[in-house]
Formats: structure tokens, sequence, C-alpha cells
């Protein structure tokens, strides 16, 4: 069997679930390192976007958690966790970013890893506040 047939074969068994999870970890396999060409705006008077009007709320949009640390300062840092991509979450009383699968915790600020498994920071992206529209770039 050729690579290319080998390959095609492989993504075809893994997208129909046919081999139990546990014996094909590649199929899980993925880039944890977050959305790249991030680019979109959160309007802050929109009721979807309004736990961003008070510091220390936080919503996740396009892959990216958005946390509003204080009432000038927004940080915006990769939603998925890279250390298995389980969606991460903000703990407002601990200022930590926490990922509730296996206890991994980051920096808010600069999204490095403080404790757990995760192998490497959330990546980060930088945020501008124009009146009510938030911004959030690669
Ligand atoms: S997936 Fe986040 S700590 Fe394991």
């Amino acid at each position: 069997m050729e690579r290319k047939e080998f390959l095609k074969m492989t993504a075809a068994i893994c997208g129909l679930g046919l081999i139990p999870v546990g014996l094909v970890q590649s199929c899980n396999k993925q880039s944890n390192s977050g959305p790249t060409n991030v680019n979109f705006t959160l309007d802050l008077t929109a009721s979807a976007n309004s736990a961003l009007n008070t510091v220390g709320g936080s919503l996740i949009a396009n892959g990216v958690i958005v946390i509003r640390s204080s009432a000038t300062v927004f940080q915006a840092l990769s939603a998925a966790c890279t250390h298995e991509g389980c969606s991460v979450g903000y703990n407002p009383t601990a200022v930590k970013v926490v990922c509730p699968c296996h206890g991994g915790v980051f920096n808010p600020a600069n999204g490095a890893v403080i404790s757990g498994p995760p192998p490497s920071a959330l990546t980060t992206y930088t945020t501008s506040l124009s009146g009510n529209i938030l911004t959030v770039k690669s």
C-alpha cells in the first residue's frame, strides 16, 4: 500500500470512528496552539457580550477567551488548552485561566503555564477598545 492510500484509509477510519479512541491516539492529535489570523470585534452593548461589562467577566468567541481584567484592560487568549485542547475558563477570584480537564493553570496576562500538564503557553491576542467596540486580533 502506498503512503497516500494509507493516509486516505486512516483518515476514513478515524472519521468513521471505527477504531476505539484509546487505540489510535493520533486520530485525536490536534494543534492546540490556538486560532490564527484572528480579527473580530465584540459590541459590548450586545447582550451576548454583557459578561465583558464587568471587571472579571469573560466569554469565549471564535476560539478565543476574552477577559475584562480592569476597567480599561482586556486580555485575549486561545480558549483551547495546550495540553489536550479542552476549553479553558477564567477564574476571576484567583485571577487565573484554568482548564477543567486536568487542572492546567495559565497566567491571563501572557498565557504562560503556571501549573499542571500543559506543555506550552496559550496564544495571546491583542485587544483594543474604541467606544463600545472591542477588537481582538492576532
Ligand atoms: S486538557 Fe487542559 S490540562 Fe489537560
